[in-house]
């Protein structure tokens, strides 16, 4: 899966991309990362991607000639036409475990990076496809959504994670939360690992990891619990 990124920030993604399970499955070719710097678009010699609002009020708005050279630029290069544009941005859908599932299954995605305060609307208007918000707060730019939408998505490509660690139990997969999860040793300060783990008795296993996910979800999120309840 290729991603293109656009920021003013390129910096930003050097620690996140290059750590974990994101550089491994770049290392395995499962992943493609394209940073691309607005800035370098700038048209002024002073390279400024950002301008005061028109009708005032405060913050700097991302300017349009920048993000719309970029665009093309890239569109030419790596040849995206009808590749969405996703604009990470507090005003976007909340991004959730499906949409990471949805995503996970495109070939290649472009994020743009919001701005503080926001973005010229005529970015929007002509290359924007779907807004993205990771939740109800608003951050300095889109470049940490950015990181979390991608880090959500890579998890669940194929060969990312071993085996072992299969993304399809995760939290909100099941439409449950996780169960407790327990490591060597056996004791520890006087706590010990529940003796149903240690039995070696699978069905049992399985229905006590079942259990806990359902009280753990109707103590920490009812919402969810009584979701996952009426589904059934
Ligand atoms: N940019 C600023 N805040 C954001 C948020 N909550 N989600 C996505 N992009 C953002």
């Amino acid at each position: 899966m290729q991603f293109h990124i656009l920021t003013g920030l390129p910096e930003l993604f050097q620690g996140p991309l290059n750590e974990s399970i994101l550089e491994k499955a770049r290392l395995k070719n499962i992943v493609e990362f394209y940073i691309h710097n607005i800035r370098e678009y700038a048209m002024d010699k002073h390279k400024q991607i950002d301008d005061y609002p028109y009708g005032g009020g405060a913050g700097m708005i991302l300017k349009p000639e920048p993000v719309f050279r970029c665009l093309d630029d890239i569109n030419d290069k790596f040849g995206l036409d009808g590749v969405p544009v996703t604009l990470l941005t507090p005003a976007g859908k909340i991004f959730e475990q499906i949409t990471a599932n949805e995503f996970s299954l495109r070939q290649k995605m472009i994020l743009l990076c919001g701005h503080y305060k926001g973005i010229d609307q005529r970015i929007i208007d002509r290359y924007v496809t779907e807004e993205i918000s990771i939740g109800d707060f608003v951050l300095t730019g889109g470049e940490l959504p950015a990181m979390c939408v991608i880090d959500a998505i890579v998890r669940l490509l194929p060969g990312a994670i071993g085996d072992f660690d299969s993304a399809d139990t995760d939290s909100f997969q099941t439409g449950l939360l996780d169960y407790p999860h327990y490591t060597r040793p056996v004791v520890y300060e006087n706590m010990r690992v529940p003796d149903v783990l240690l039995s070696g008795h699978h069905e049992k296993i399985k229905e006590w990891q079942l259990l806990q996910s359902l009280q753990v979800t109707k103590t920490k999120r009812p919402d969810l619990y009584h979701k996952y309840v009426n589904s059934e």
